[in-house]
């Protein structure tokens, strides 16, 4: 071990992301110092993978930052929340001026903010950098948003562009802007996952229950989507989920023995806590969350079994498990159909989620003056993310086309494709009401499709029930001012401002 400063980059926490990214970082050539609270990590790293790259491991956080040639540049990979700041209090009184600390983890945006300040009037620049792609991605190249000041990405830029997957050329790692901006980015990414991962449990729930299906014939269903406007990441590996045995009786559908409660580490419910705040609908993450807090609500679903009826003239559905041909509520000659339309809603219900995810992104852009440019963030999210998809490439050009788009939902291309599958999305939402199958994810994105598209909503009755009880006011259709009703008198109106 040296104390002569010979290492490019550091990275301290070293769990299967920040172990894998370090070594992502070594194999591209940069000499990469690590770290770990317990040092057999940073043993058993440089001990199995040693011969990937230069590493130069410490053992304690002065030899790690002693190791760092200036202006220093650290990558933090530990839990977000109060690991973080611990790593920052032992390391911020170590760096000088002008170093550069990063963190790679899941961070709320309004913690890399509060950090950026504090960090900044000691002269380090604080980078919150989102990284997307779990732990394949971080070794092979993850999808990276990375925020924080010009200077830190003069230095930090290039290296993760290195690091980061490319897709026609391009790397998926672009500055998203200051301060916050790489993590609220991240958090928004992680809020569609949510919804998208919810419209297609819901997709596969909706089949199954229709037709009767084995989750291995869905599997097929879904390998076909994944070759169309569907194809992504995700829709990939539902495939290989539903094609999977359990382990310990392999006839038996691996998704039938999981528990069917969804679990969260907490990124999909800031995304709709911070959409609240901001007045933005992101209705397809908030179904998403609450879905899967409803899935957890095990004492109030064991309770509300057999004592809540569901609809009376819906045939059984087929047992989970059952078999093939077992029968739903779809009659097998509409089979094809059935899933043409599934598709199709699963389709429409996603560029709702999409839509509603950039709307928050440029929201949270002008509430912060961040100058986000979303064709951008379309652009590193196509490759090493989990949300990868080729309609991301779509949404790239809708933006390039028009960066000042008012919605996804009107850019030409997405207009017609969500029209082209109206009708389906609506007898789909239908059938899943007529059967008792929840789909929450279709339907709300469905009734945010219809808001958006009418021309006068009911928002004008809840205007005037406002002014009636509270006096609040509302504005006319006519002419400028705000009006209220002398409702307990003559009803006269009368002006204000
Ligand atoms: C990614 C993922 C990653 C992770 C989330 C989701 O972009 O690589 O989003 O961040 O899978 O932590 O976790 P939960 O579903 O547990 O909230």
């Amino acid at each position: 071990m040296t104390n002569t400063p010979t290492a490019q980059i550091g990275v301290t926490g070293l769990a299967t992301m920040g172990r894998n990214l370090a070594r992502n970082i070594a194999r591209h050539g940069y000499v990469t110092a690590v770290h770990n609270r317990t040092e057999s990590k940073t043993k058993a790293l440089v001990g199995e993978f040693g011969h990937e790259g230069t590493f130069v491991p410490a053992a304690t956080a002065e030899e790690f930052v002693a190791s760092l040639t200036v202006p220093r540049t650290i990558i933090i990979m530990v839990k977000a929340g109060a690991p973080t700041d611990a790593v920052i209090d032992e390391l911020a009184p170590l760096l000088e001026e002008g170093d550069i600390l990063v963190d790679g983890g899941n961070a709320h945006f309004a913690d890399t903010r509060r950090r950026e300040v504090a960090l900044r009037e000691r002269g380090i620049h604080f980078a919150g950098v989102g990284i997307s792609g779990g732990e394949e991605g971080a070794l092979l190249g993850p999808s990276i948003m990375p925020g924080g000041s010009e200077h830190a990405y003069a230095k930090l830029g290039p290296i993760l562009a290195d690091i980061a997957v490319d897709v026609d050329g391009t790397p998926c790692s672009t500055h998203v802007g200051p301060d916050g901006a790489g993590h609220f980015v991240k958090m928004v990414h992680n809020g569609i996952e949510y919804a998208d991962m919810q419209l297609i449990a819901e997709a596969y729930d909706l089949l199954r229950h229709g037709l009767g299906w084995t989750p291995e014939r869905l599997a097929e269903v879904f390998e076909s989507w994944n070759s169309g406007d569907l194809e992504s990441f995700l829709i990939e590996i539902t495939a290989r989920v539903l094609r999977a045995g359990d382990p310990s009786q392999p006839e038996r559908p691996l998704v039938d023995v999981i528990v069917d409660e969804a679990e969260q580490k907490g990124t999909g419910r800031w995304t709709v806590q911070t959409a609240l705040d901001l007045g933005t609908p992101v209705s397809g993450i908030a179904e998403a969350v609450f879905a899967r807090a409803l899935s957890g609500s095990a004492a109030q679903r064991r309770a509300a079994q057999g004592v809540l009826p569901g609809p009376a003239e819906v045939p059984a559905v087929g047992e989970p498990g059952g078999e093939e041909g077992a029968g739903g509520f779809v009659d097998a000659a509409d089979a094809e159909s059935f899933v043409e339309d599934v598709r199709a809603a699963l389709y429409a219900s996603k560029v709702v989620a999409y839509a509603q995810g950039f709307d928050m992104i440029r929201a949270g852009s002008v509430e912060y003056g961040w100058g986000i440019d979303p064709g951008a963030m379309a652009t590193i999210w196509r490759g090493g993310c989990i949300i990868r998809a080729r309609f991301l490439d779509r949404i790239r050009e809708a933006y390039e086309k028009q960066p000042d788009l008012p919605s996804l939902l009107v850019d030409p291309y997405f207009a017609g494709a969500v029209a082209a599958g109206q009708e389906a999305w609506r007898r789909v939402v239908v059938q899943s009401v007529q059967s008792g199958i929840p789909a929450p994810g279709f339907s709300s994105a469905l009734a945010y499709y219809d808001g958006l598209r009418r021309e006068r909503s009911s928002a004008a009755l809840v205007q005037g029930l406002r002014d009636l009880f509270g006096a609040h006011t509302y504005r006319r259709v006519d002419r400028p001012g705000s009006f209220h009703i002398d409702w307990s008198g003559d009803l006269s109106e009368s002006q204000f401002s």
